[in-house]
C-alpha cells in the first residue's frame, strides 16, 4: 500500500489483483515442477524392482555330452542377479558331476567357513585350502572341520543341455 496517493501508486494498485494472480499462478507452477522433479525419480526408484523382469533362474552351463559318466567338471558361468535395485552380472562356479541316472551341481563353498574348495580328479576328492576340510566326490565330509556335506543346486537336463538353478541350495 502507498501512503502518498500519487498517480503512479494509484496505477500500481489498480494492477495489483492481476499481478497477484499471475504471481500466485507462477508460484503454484514452480511448486508443481519442484514436486514432480522430486517425486518422479523417487517413485521410479521404489517401483523399479516391480517393473524389472528377472532373468530366468535356470542357467545353461554346458552340454550333457561334454561330461562322461562318473566325471566331475568345474564350470564357470555368468548370471544376471538383482543386487538391491540394480541388475548386475556375476560370475559363478559349480562342480557338475554326472551319475548314471542324474546330474548334480555342487556349490564350491566349503561348509566350514565358506572357502572355495578345489576338486582333485586324481583323488576324486574336494579339498579345502583353508583348514584342511576334505569331501568325497559325492560331497560328503571325509575329514576336517566342515560340519556338513557340500551344498547342491537344482539341476535339470533339457534338450541335451545341463541347466542349473543357483538360487536355492541344499546339502548333498
Ligand atoms: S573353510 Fe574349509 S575347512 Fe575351514
Amino acid at each position: 500500500m502507498c501512503d502518498h496517493n500519487c498517480e503512479k501508486c494509484r496505477e500500481n494498485e489498480a494492477e495489483d489483483p492481476k499481478k497477484r494472480k499471475f504471481l500466485a499462478w507462477s508460484v503454484g507452477a514452480i511448486n508443481l515442477a519442484v514436486l514432480a522433479g522430486i517425486f518422479t525419480p523417487v517413485a521410479g526408484f521404489i517401483g523399479s524392482p516391480l517393473k524389472k523382469k528377472e532373468q530366468d533362474d535356470w542357467i545353461d552351463v554346458m552340454g550333457e555330452h561334454e561330461l562322461g559318466e562318473g566325471e566331475t567338471k568345474e564350470v564357470r558361468f555368468k548370471a544376471k542377479v538383482l543386487d538391491g535395485y540394480q541388475t548386475v552380472t556375476r560370475e559363478y562356479v559349480v562342480f557338475i558331476k554326472k551319475y548314471p541316472d542324474r546330474v548334480i551341481a555342487f556349490d564350491p563353498a566349503c561348509t566350514h567357513l565358506g572357502c572355495r574348495i578345489q576338486y582333485k580328479g586324481d583323488q576324486k576328492k574336494y579339498l579345502c585350502p583353508c583348514h584342511g576340510g576334505v569331501f568325497d566326490e559325492d560331497g560328503k565330509v571325509i575329514s576336517g572341520p566342515p560340519p556338513k556335506p557340500l551344498v547342491t543346486h537344482a539341476v535339470k537336463v533339457e534338450n541335451g543341455r545341463i541347466l542349473v538353478d543357483r538360487r536355492a541350495g541344499s546339502a548333498a
